[in-house]
């Protein structure tokens, strides 16, 4: 039996550049929670729930859309009704999907991932186009693309519309589904100014995740043709998903849609702002951001990932750790420039007189 590693000792950090989904609901967020109408959202009677999916449905250009729980079971529930068992699943990598589900798709829709190559978490048509296999009894048959707008291990980068819709045409020329996993695509949008709905076109499936910069505590819908969320509906009641009084969650997203949207904006120049910051202390190998993630390397600074996050949360702050000197730092509604700013200076003093390791 493996164990998880230890906790911090805080459980609450001020400046919690960990990932986005360490918001907590504002003020105004649980007040639209305490007013939400609801109803049993099982037998399809709670109100505040249906708004919320046809909202987001129009939001992405589809017929119908689903609430669940999280962004995990909708990328789930997508890959249990997109594929059959022995199918062959094509996404990256460094993707979600395949690395942070506790092997869902395999598990639960009894499908493999074929894991694509290429920078930033994207892959191009032509690594698409040599993984797709032909039709013989002893292949698997290639059933469904992911994208993951933005990428998360990919830095927050947002994949360009024209490479997005040369993959989804070879896709289903070849007869495989899209599937977007939009944890962060409303980040995507304000970034690239791209609509929801022009992404959603390329896609079979695509959901939006109400916990990341969004703000909310739960929820992602996930939306698609009637048909195909008809059969989503079936997994979610299956793998116990579906709820009772959930308004009181949709609730928390609908304010999140009316309130959370435009200010992603902040979000992204705050990431440019520590971007910079870091780039500019001694040691510090920084990616250009996209969107709100800033992924650094410290491996001229002499203190690893480790040794830098630690020394971080004596100010209250905390970084994630990807690598032994790579470090991700991810903006959100939780942290202003204020916040910003007393992290880089921290990040100065930290590595002041720090230098390569012998
Ligand atoms: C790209 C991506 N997909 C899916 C998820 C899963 O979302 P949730 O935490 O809502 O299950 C995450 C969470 O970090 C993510 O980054």
């Amino acid at each position: 039996m493996t164990t998880e590693p230890t906790r911090p000792p805080m459980t609450r950090f001020d400046f919690d550049l960990y990932s986005d989904t360490k918001t907590r609901p504002s003020p105004g967020m649980l007040r639209a929670v305490l007013e939400a109408e609801v109803g049993d959202e099982q037998h399809g009677e709670d109100p505040t729930v249906d708004r919320l999916t046809a909202r987001v449905a129009a939001m992405l250009g589809k017929e119908a859309a689903v609430f669940v729980p999280s962004g995990t079971m909708a990328n789930e529930i997508s890959m249990l009704v997109q594929c059959r068992p022995g199918d062959e699943i094509l996404a990256h990598r460094d993707s979600h999907l395949l690395n942070f589900e506790a092997g869902g798709a395999a598990a639960l829709a009894g499908a493999m991932v074929r894991p694509l190559d290429g920078p930033r978490g994207m892959f191009d048509a032509d690594t698409v186009r040599a993984a797709l296999r032909r039709v013989a009894r002893v292949l698997p048959h290639s059933r469904v693309v992911v994208f993951e707008q933005t990428t998360n291990l990919g830095g927050g980068a947002v994949w360009p519309m024209d490479q997005m819709t040369e993959i989804a045409t070879l896709a289903r020329d070849a007869g495989l589904a899209v599937h977007i996993d939009g944890a962060r695509l409303m980040n995507a949008c304000v970034a690239s100014g791209v609509g929801p709905a022009v992404y959603g076109a390329l896609a079979d499936t695509v959901y939006m995740d109400f916990t990341k910069g969004l703000g909310a505590p739960f929820g992602a819908v996930l939306a698609g043709d009637r048909d195909t969320i008809n059969a989503a509906w079936r997994w979610k009641q299956r793998l116990g998903g579906s709820m009772r009084q959930a308004g009181l969650m949709a609730a928390a997203c609908l304010y999140a849609l009316d309130h959370n949207i435009d200010r992603l904006a902040i979000d992204h120049a705050n990431a440019q702002t520590l971007a910079s910051g870091l780039a500019a202390l001694p040691g510090v190998a920084v990616r250009t951001p996209e969107t709100n993630m800033v992924f650094a390397d410290l491996t001229d600074s002499g203190m690893t990932a480790v040794e830098f996050d630690r020394a971080l949360w004596s100010v209250g702050a905390r970084v994630s750790i990807q690598g032994p000197t790579t470090i991700r730092a991810v903006t959100h509604l939780d942290i202003d420039r204020s916040g910003i700013d007393l992290v880089v200076e921290a990040a100065g003093r930290i590595l002041a007189g720090r230098g390569p390791r012998a």
